[in-house]
């Protein structure tokens, strides 16, 4: 192993982070350096220098005892804007959807889609936004969102600037999916990239891991380093240049998200909110998503490994589940809260899992373990809701706009999100009078295919559908 003072005088420049792995026990990634290429010795070096050791060193240390932590605090139910039951709350819709529409009309919202995410439960390939997913066309989920950005252009005759968070690992596959897709018929001035920032794994001793004898193992940072990119990427600014005020934002997974839906940007804005959320009813006590309290004097989403037993079965007076406000990670954002947010500083915490991440074992071999042997690191965008004193939280359906990809098989996976499509647009096709056959589980038998650009929702459907149109088991519209 090449020793520290050869290191030092070798590369001054890099003088420093060398210095900080060896002071601070991560001397072991320089073990192989004298079997590497040059090449290889400077990325090594150049990613050295991407890490700030003394932050990992504090991390681990920070979480190294931690069990399974319990949210500690007060919970109370949020305030929420419930689905419309009464023509008094359609009524308030039908006022907030104006609002939004007439700031869509000015060019005011952009859309962001997070998709810098591994996806190493769905174990594919390329990013997930390329995965191929609609029903009969087998268009992309990227695809599927650029169809609804050009579908809500035309008909609020304006322009919506999509930018697209991707990572490191797999920024370049989705910059090129998108050019030799001619970015699916959107104006590729209107489309932007940026990668969100990498933090490295550790092992269940705090030393960090190597993919290769040249490479260390990195992670995105998590979704919570949106803020970090979105100001240092410079693309805050740009949002300011192009009279971007609030920010639409989504999670790339989600197949049913309803982009830029004016009802809920009208709601964010008549309450002069700093970041909104949409939410769905919880369906049992254990579901893992993360619910909406208010707790310790703010606005809070708890991860739901982190709420009490107690807490997630309480039920309110009537029976119903006391905590079910179900994040799904849609919100809408003002521009100038995250350039609060990212003055703070410190705004976001990061959190710890343990995982299972394959590396080099001391000897220099590939291994792919079979148990957690690594501790990632990553910061979530909702804890920003704790610097939140006016935001807005809408509930909406899950069956209308909640279906994301997480797995290959099973709930959550790509063929639960291709018959949630399915039984969505034939709802909206059995609301239009026309007549579609389901199964025992609810969902249509045979396959359906509604293109956002011929209806965006329910009621655009109605007004353009043959009412005589008789469903054979497959339609393409
Ligand atoms: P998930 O937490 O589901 O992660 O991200 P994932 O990468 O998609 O899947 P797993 O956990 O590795 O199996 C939810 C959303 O947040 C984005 C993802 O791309 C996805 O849209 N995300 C997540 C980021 O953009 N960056 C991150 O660092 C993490």
């Amino acid at each position: 192993m090449v020793n520290r003072e050869t290191l030092e005088k070798e590369y001054p420049s890099y003088k420093r982070c060398i210095q900080d792995a060896f002071e601070l026990g991560q001397s072991h990634i320089f073990k192989w350096w004298d079997e590497i290429t040059p090449a290889e010795q400077k990325h090594l070096l150049q990613q050295t220098a991407t890490i700030d050791f003394q932050f990992v060193h504090k991390l681990f240390n920070d979480n190294r005892h931690k069990t399974q932590n319990t949210h500690q605090g007060d919970l109370v139910p949020p305030q929420i804007i419930t689905v419309p039951k009464n023509a008094s709350e359609l009524a308030l819709a039908q006022r907030a959807r104006q609002i939004g529409e007439a700031s869509l009309r000015r060019g005011e919202i952009a859309v962001l889609t997070v998709a810098g995410g591994h996806g190493t439960r769905l174990g594919s390939n390329g990013p997930k936004g390329t995965l191929p997913i609609a029903p009969i066309s087998g268009k992309s989920v990227f695809q599927l969102h650029a169809e609804k950005i050009r579908a809500v252009q035309q008909k609020y005759d304006t322009c919506i600037p999509w930018y697209v968070m991707t990572s490191e690992t797999n920024d370049r596959m989705t910059q090129e999916f998108f050019h030799s897709h001619r970015f699916f018929g959107l104006d590729s001035q209107q489309v932007c990239f940026f990668a969100q920032g990498m933090f490295p794994a550790v092992d269940l001793n705090g030393k960090l891991l190597m993919n290769s004898k040249s490479d260390i193992v990195m992670s995105p940072n998590g979704h919570g380093g949106t803020i970090i990119a979105l100001k240092e990427k410079g693309v805050l600014k740009d949002m300011e240049a192009r009279g971007i005020k609030n920010i639409f934002y989504h999670q790339v997974d989600n197949v049913l998200i309803k982009i830029a839906d004016p009802v809920f940007v009208g709601y964010h804005l008549k309450n002069e909110a700093e970041m909104s959320l949409k939410i769905v009813k919880k369906c049992h006590p254990e579901e893992k998503v993360g619910i909406v309290v208010h707790s310790n004097g703010h606005l809070q989403v708890i991860e739901y490994s982190e709420l009490s037993w107690e807490d997630m079965y309480a039920r309110d007076g009537n029976g119903a589940l006391k905590y079910d406000a179900g994040n799904i990670a849609v919100h809408m954002i003002r521009i100038d809260f995250l350039e609060k947010i990212y003055q703070h500083g410190d705004a976001l915490p990061f959190h710890s899992a343990l995982k299972k991440v394959p590396c080099l074992d001391e000897n220099g071999d590939a291994i792919n373990p079979e148990k957690n042997n690594a501790i990632k690191f990553e910061s979530f965008i909702f804890d920003v809701l704790k610097h939140v004193e006016k935001g807005v939280i809408m509930e909406t359906l899950r069956e209308d706009e909640f279906s994301p990809i997480k797995n290959m098989e099973g709930e959550n996976s790509p063929a639960t999100a291709r018959q949630d499509m399915i039984n969505l647009f034939g709802r909206w096709l059995r609301n239009a009078g026309i007549s579609i056959p389901v199964d025992n589980h609810g969902n249509v038998i045979g396959l359906i295919e509604i293109n956002p650009c011929f209806a965006l929702d329910e009621e655009e459907l109605r007004n353009k559908i043959d009412k005589h149109l008789q469903f054979n088991g497959n339609l393409s519209l």
